[in-house]
């Protein structure tokens, strides 16, 4: 698939997009006027004409000048869509009138994301692979070549960030091991620019990371922890970390799952895959921030040497927890990632990204994700990236009362509340212990991993979300 410039397109299929409605042309401004195009949906016009012996199909396409760049973003699917839909691999994008340069430099970055999580296909198990046909998108612009390839390069790059975590989501969970994770990890370092180092079992039992050794001591493949370290900026400049859940596979463990969800669950690595696809995009762009990655990684299954309900184990912060459900594993592999990125004197905040709660997806049903923090100001920053790129979050209170949720009467704290209410909440209340005092927003994706149906540039399957949310809070910083 290419985008191309092309000033002058003789391709027949096109879409013509008309921006506000100064400058367009008198031709554009009768077609808009029709009763035809009032009646047309989601503010798209299709005609189609014959010049010299060519049958030439054009889109209109009407935006209104001060978009939100979000807006933009679902403006820019309609003709990726149209082109899908019409089973066209030539297609030109031009404007109407005269467009502004400013306006369409600043969309290319838009259009080039919008490309690449639309057009997203996994390629799957099939036997038989389904045919993949090369694609040609003609931009018809007054943009210097150079410009115009670095501006749609910058939304390729961010969508390709997205496009790996949905591959990894997308994978089972036999393919997609801890250590499978952490070589697809290492070998997108090499490509982007980012270190990585990965500790085997044998280290981390040295390191003392009790959660999340206890909750892989069940599993079949070894449990690992992958760091990537990505220094776009002065070294002495403070790193955000991020740690994303990676339970490759969670059976629940002795608390096992019933037969509705256990089957769901090759997605609890999503919050992994959205700290691995947010590096990816943040080092192709040579985003001028540093960003610490951490990504424990294990499987929660049944075995001989799996952690059984009613132990208590030590955590790399040398506090002490009561395993009281085995299917609360993700708070314990989080917790080590959380102290063990927050005591670095080099991070300045935190934040980690989980499918954690199940009651996260009851709150909101996939509309959002839950978010927790200790920082006001640093969720004020998060929310600012949230409201730029569409990839929505919703504040929990931390209120005392619930405190006893996170009480074990035989040790430090509890893994998994008595009470079944405000789970979301008591989750983040856990990990509030393991931040080392620094400012944390916590992240629960669980519910909107997955999508069940297509909605503007998110085909249904995995979504990849909260590797846009991390870009563009890291991106926001440069200024
Ligand atoms: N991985 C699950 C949460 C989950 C639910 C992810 C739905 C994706 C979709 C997590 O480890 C879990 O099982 N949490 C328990 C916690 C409870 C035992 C305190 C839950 O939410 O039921
Ligand atoms: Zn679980
Ligand atoms: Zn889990």
């Amino acid at each position: 698939m290419s985008i191309i410039l092309n000033k002058d397109s003789q391709l027949v299929s096109k879409v013509i997009i008309c921006v506000g409605e100064e400058n367009i042309s008198a031709q554009t401004s009768t077609l808009i006027e029709s009763e035809l195009f009032k009646k047309s949906t989601k503010d798209m016009f299709t005609t189609s004409s014959v010049e010299d012996g060519k049958v030439v199909v054009t889109t209109y396409l009407y935006a209104e000048k001060d978009l939100s760049d979000e807006k933009l973003r679902e403006v820019y699917c309609l003709p990726i869509k149209d082109m899908a839909r019409r089973k066209v691999n030539s297609y030109a994008i031009c404007f109407d009138g005269e467009a502004d340069c400013d306006f369409i430099k600043k969309s290319l970055p838009l259009f080039g994301e919008v490309f690449g999580m639309v057009t997203y296909k996994f390629e799957g198990y099939k036997s038989v692979k389904p045919p993949v046909s090369e694609t040609t998108i003609e931009f018809v612009c007054d943009v210097a070549q150079g410009e115009f390839d670095q501006l749609v390069a910058q939304g390729l790059n961010i969508a390709q960030g997205v496009n790996v975590a949905r591959d990894t989501i997308n994978a089972p969970s036999d393919v997609i091991t801890p250590r499978a994770f952490a070589e697809l990890a290492t070998e997108r370092g090499k490509e982007c620019g980012f270190e990585v180092a990965v500790y085997n079992e044998k280290e981390l039992a040295e390191m003392g990371f009790g959660g999340l050794l206890a909750v892989g001591r069940g599993a079949l493949n070894e449990t690992t922890l992958a760091v990537l370290k990505y220094t776009g900026d002065k070294p002495d400049v403070p790193y955000t970390a991020v740690i994303g859940k990676g339970v490759t596979f969670d059976a629940g463990g002795y608390h096992l799952k019933d037969t509705a969800s256990i089957g769901f669950m090759k997605v609890d690595m999503g919050g992994a895959a959205a700290a691995l696809g947010a590096t990816c995009a943040v080092a192709q762009n040579k985003v001028k921030a540093n960003l610490l990655t951490v990504i424990p990684l294990c499987e929660n299954l049944i075995g001989k040497e799996a952690f059984i309900p009613g132990c208590v184990i030590t955590m790399l912060s040398k506090k002490t927890v009561e395993i009281t459900n085995t299917d609360a594993e993700g708070r314990l592999i989080m917790a080590d990632g959380l102290h063990f990125a927050s005591e670095k004197e080099e991070v300045g905040r935190v934040i980690d990204i989980a499918t954690l709660t199940g009651a996260t997806a009851i709150i909101f049903g996939g509309a959002c994700a839950a978010v927790t923090t200790n920082n006001s100001e640093f969720l004020d920053e998060l929310q600012k990236s949230s409201d730029y790129c569409g990839e929505k979050i919703w504040q929990l209170p931390m209120f005392d009362k619930y405190k006893d949720r996170i009480m074990s009467k035989i040790a430090d704290y509890c893994n998994s509340p008595m009470s079944k209410t405000a789970g979301a909440i008591a989750a983040g209340m856990f990990l509030r212990e393991f931040v080392n005092q620094k400012p944390w927003v916590h992240i629960d994706i669980a519910g909107i991993t997955v999508a069940m149906a297509d909605e503007n540039y998110t085909p249904p399957g995995p979504i990849g979300y909260g590797v846009r949310l991390i870009y563009n809070l890291l991106n926001e910083s440069e200024g």
